[in-house]
């Protein structure tokens, strides 16, 4: 007797190999038995001719860190097929900080100053667990949130005694079951840590088997350079790599990509890398001066000092105001901003590399948020698989699971095999398709049938969601 049957899927099983037709039994949890026809009862028997089943999505590259407990539903990940969110990327996490003040950018992204209440990591754990999300989450620690538990300025690198205090911080987060450490060394407020910085924190994370995760300290044309300091950080610490949001950011670097791809292959051949990356030629973040550009537009979707300005371009309030961008922009901080800095050739180039992840980095906290919180998914499996050909069906689904589950060595996840996690997405490949917009971001897809989370039902479109079955996925060695 099942708990769940479901009959006549074609199984796309996140090993990248061929769909094929089988009927799958869920009991407790946990995918029991695959077989051509299973004649077993079941509480629930779901006819999935015509559809196909794949693992649960795995967002690696998330800042939901609050979001799962503040709005556990995560309707915007669940509706897309996520079963799993990894959060703290970019070296922001919501633990273990404790603020003596306002959140420094980019550490805002989060929430205010009172909403960083996890000075432990298992705190931190606790309250997710407590939270009961829909999905599943995973945590890496943000270096710049340990760098701001023990720097009163920074604008500089860490002293001795400031390093040895985070990396004590990590070695806590990393026995409480951390996955790793993440680094977001273009912003300002991490820019001016040294190599040397960073690597004696990545040492910590080989002592543990965890892993490294970067934005570089420029995806702009010294890029390059950027990736061989992540590549000499990660060899150091004798950790795995994964580049977050692989890009070529600025009109500049456009055309790049096949070269950033050449050289990521060759350091594979002598270390473990991956990167993840968004299906979009746009990126978001707070407002950087440093990317305020005219080349390329930017729509600025939030601003503290002058919201009555968000949801409309730089260029038009600048004019408005008759200044340059530079001082519109200087105006409007603190900010967030959409920055349409990329070309549609390289997006699609990283995105069907075979050793990118797909992550959203979508940005939940952002009242008018990039497409990509509700949309990356299915826009790889809709526009990019389906309409564009620019990769398989299995490859595609290969990128949201398989490949995920190693890179972030998720135990019992990311493959529908027996003996592993009921988490899987039957989906329509032939409809599914993103529907959020620059424009009308917030709406979930299409094409997305139905979603089990530790073997609870958790969405069907249109229904009220029922399950709320997400764990916290510790780290296991
Ligand atoms: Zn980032
Ligand atoms: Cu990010």
């Amino acid at each position: 007797m099942f708990d769940t049957l479901i009959r006549k899927a074609r199984i796309i099983d996140g090993s990248g190999a061929p769909a094929y037709l089988a009927d799958i039994g869920i009991k407790d949890g946990v995918i029991v038995a695959i077989a051509d026809a299973l004649d077993d009862q079941a509480t629930d028997v779901i006819d999935a001719k015509g559809l196909w089943l794949a693992p649960g999505f795995i967002d690696v590259h998330t800042h939901d860190d609050l979001n799962v407990i503040h709005n556990p539903h995560m309707l915007e990940k669940i509706s897309q097929g996520v079963t799993t969110v990894i959060v703290g990327n970019c070296g922001i996490s919501a633990s273990p900080a404790v603020l003596a003040g306002d959140p420094p950018d980019p550490l805002n992204l989060l929430g205010d100053q009172a909403a960083f209440c996890y000075p432990r990591f298992s705190q931190y754990a606790e309250a997710v667990a407590q939270a009961s999300p829909s999905v599943n989450v995973g945590a890496l620690v943000g270096h710049t949130a340990i760098r701001n538990n023990h720097m009163d300025d920074l604008q500089r690198s860490a002293t001795t005694t400031e390093l040895e205090a985070m990396c004590s911080d990590l070695r806590g987060a990393l026995k409480d079951g951390a996955l790793g450490m993440s680094s977001g060394l273009a912003y300002g407020s991490a820019k001016q840590s040294s190599t040397d910085e960073v690597i004696a924190l990545v040492k910590e994370l080989g002592a543990a088997e965890a892993v490294y995760t970067t934005h570089l300290r420029t995806e702009f044309d010294g890029i390059v350079e950027a990736m061989n300091e992540a590549f000499l950080t990660a060899r150091s610490g004798k950790v795995p790599l994964v580049i977050s949001h692989l890009k070529c950011a600025g009109k500049g670097n456009w055309g790049r990509s096949g070269e950033l791809l050449q050289h990521l292959e060759q350091a594979a051949l002598s270390q473990h890398v991956a990167c993840d990356c968004y299906p979009y030629a746009a990126s978001s973040s707070t407002l950087d001066l440093a990317q305020v550009t005219d080349e390329t537009a930017i729509f600025i979707t939030w601003s503290e000092p002058h919201g009555e300005q968000a949801e409309r371009y730089l260029a038009d309030i600048a004019n408005d105001w008759k200044v340059s961008l530079m001082d519109a922009a200087r105006r409007l901080m603190p900010a967030g901003a959409v920055y349409y800095c990329m070309s549609e050739d390289d997006v699609e180039n990283i995105v069907s590399y075979p050793k990118s992840m797909i992550g959203s980095d979508g940005l939940p906290n952002d009242p008018h948020p990039h497409p990509r919180l509700w949309g990356a998914f299915p826009r790889v499996l809709g526009h990019y698989c389906r309409e564009k050909g620019a990769l398989s069906l299995p490859m595609a689904v290969h990128k949201m699971t398989g490949l995920s589950a190693g890179e972030f060595r998720l135990h019992n996840r990311g493959l529908i095999r027996e003996g592993y996690c009921a988490d899987l997405v039957l989906f329509d490949a032939e409809r599914v398709i993103d529907s959020a917009t620059f424009i009308k971001p917030r709406q979930a897809a299409e094409g997305i049938e139905k979603v089990w989370v530790n073997g609870v039902l958790s969405y069907q479109p249109g229904a009220t969601q029922t399950g709320r079955a997400g764990q916290f996925l510790y780290r296991q060695s």
